[in-house]
């Protein structure tokens, strides 16, 4: 891992995506890309652009049709299907803009499913998710179901779910978006202080305005290709 990754996390070499067969759509177009450890990177581009495809192919959910994807140095065209799984779980993190929480568990169930997943004891599940729901500021609400909170209650309990590995990555596909600006700040504050504490590299698509704020570096995207890369000095 560390020492051949030279602390890049995710690196992508002329990755492209086309969906569909004869007349394909092309969501990628030859992306080169290293995300280094601990970096925050915010991804911005019109609807179609390829932000989403971008994030799935990082994150090992959907494959690249050609050009190669390596996560801490290791090839993921090359592990099996179980490998990748396992990669993907405790790994990458990631969390969306519906939240995809599972609508008949209970906050401290939905966080600690990866565990669970992954035959960890319910007792030791349930500690650790616990930990996780006071770091994200909801030890109150462990036994309450995303349709009883509220949308930036349940984007703190996706966020406590997909960091509960305390993964090198999170990945984020418009995490603010059906959020109001004040939760959303919130949100995005939220990351902040979780960047610090573990170093977890952040990739987030954005329409925020204040991404930038949060962020080190901002990739535009264009028709499938990165157009502009944006250094944000701080
Ligand atoms: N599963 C799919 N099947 C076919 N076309 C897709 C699929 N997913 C995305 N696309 C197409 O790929 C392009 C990029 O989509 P997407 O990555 O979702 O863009 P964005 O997230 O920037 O809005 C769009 O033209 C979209 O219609
Ligand atoms: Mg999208």
């Amino acid at each position: 891992m560390g020492e051949q990754s030279n602390g890049v996390v995710v690196s992508l070499r002329n990755v492209s995506k086309a969906y569909g067969e004869g007349k394909t759509v092309q969501a990628l177009r030859d992306v080169s890309l290293d995300i280094r450890r601990g970096e925050r990177i915010a991804v911005m581009g019109p609807s179609g652009s390829g932000k989403s495809t971008l994030l799935n192919v990082v994150s090992g959910l959907d494959d690249p049709t050609s050009g190669k994807l390596e996560f801490e140095g290791t090839d993921l065209a090359k592990l099996s299907d179980d490998q990748r799984t396992r990669l993907r779980r405790e790994r990458i993190g990631i969390i969306f803009q519906t939240f995809n929480l599972l609508p008949t568990l209970t906050a401290l169930e939905n966080v600690s499913l990866p565990l669970r997943l992954q035959n960890i004891s319910r007792r030791e599940a349930e500690n650790r998710a616990r930990t996780m729901l006071e770091r994200v500021g909801l030890a109150g609400r462990a036994t309450h179901r995303p349709d009883e909170l509220s949308g930036g209650e349940r984007q703190r309990i996706a966020i406590a779910r997909a960091l509960i590995f305390q993964p090198p990555i999170l990945l984020g596909d418009e995490p603010t978006g059906n959020l109001d600006s004040k939760t959303g700040e919130e949100i995005l504050m939220l990351l902040d202080d979780l960047h610090r504490e573990f170093n977890t590299t952040v990739l987030l698509v954005t329409h925020n305005a204040s991404a930038a704020e949060h962020c080190d570096r901002i990739l535009h995207m264009k028709d499938g290709g990165l157009v502009r890369e944006e250094q944000v000095g701080k």
